[in-house]
């Protein structure tokens, strides 16, 4: 049999790709893939176990065993603990971007996020889904967004989380991560081959799935 279809979509955070992601794949009836999520569970379980954020040979070596249970409502848990809000603090952020510049690290992950695609299809999310993690998928998408509208959704987000946050903070951690993951020598963050780019910053969620499904048509020959 070949290899299930896959849907990849990159960019920055809070460009709105985790929520079209999960949309889309509803949609199509795919599996989903969080990308930015192992990282962060990841750094999570290294900052737990006192492992410096710049050891790369220790935390990848940690990755493979890492006792991760993902379910369907997006839920995570590691050790059987949901750490689903404990990933997404701001130490997290910081901590999961710092590791995500490591090659050792990179490179573990890359067995646990191709063993994601199975039947009938997987939607990717991250930042290297198209280019490096699922070179072969079938349609990339790059999603793009001003820092300052990145800033306010992240702000937004958090508030409604009832998680206290200050924009100008947001802002500058915002553009200190996304300068790490451009310039890192390591799968830098930059559009796929082939990939079709949406700025979001003026779109709805709606707008942004709505051109993404009728581009998946089209390329799929649908
Ligand atoms: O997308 P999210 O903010 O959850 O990702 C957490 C961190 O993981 C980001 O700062 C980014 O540097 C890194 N990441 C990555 N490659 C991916 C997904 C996430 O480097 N495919």
């Amino acid at each position: 049999m070949s290899e299930a279809p896959v849907i990849t979509f990159d960019g920055p955070s809070a460009t709105g790709k985790g929520t079209i992601a999960g949309r889309v794949a509803a949609m199509l009836g795919f599996h989903l893939l969080d990308s930015g999520a192992l990282y962060r569970v990841l750094a999570l379980a290294s900052h737990r176990s006192d492992i410096e954020p710049d050891n790369g040979a220790v935390i990848a070596a940690l990755a493979p065993g890492l006792p991760v249970e993902f379910n369907a409502g997006g839920g995570i848990r590691l050790h059987g603990e949901d750490v689903s809000t404990a990933i997404r603090t701001a130490l997290v952020d910081e901590l999961a971007s710092r590791i995500a510049a490591l090659p050792e690290v990179r490179k573990a992950l890359l067995p646990w996020q191709r063993d994601f695609r199975r039947q009938p299809g997987l939607v990717a999310e991250g930042r290297d889904m198209g280019a490096v993690v699922f070179a072969d998928a079938e349609v990339k998408f790059f999603l793009t967004a001003s820092a300052e509208v990145r800033a306010k959704r992240r702000h937004k987000q958090l508030i409604d989380k009832g998680l206290g946050a200050r924009l100008p903070d947001l802002l500058r951690g915002l553009r200190s991560r996304d300068r790490r993951d451009e310039q890192r020598s390591i799968s830098p963050l930059r559009p796929a081959t082939g990939a079709i780019e949406i700025d979001t910053s003026q779109l709805s969620i709606d707008q942004v799935v709505d051109r993404v499904m009728q581009s998946i048509a089209a390329r799929r020959g649908g």
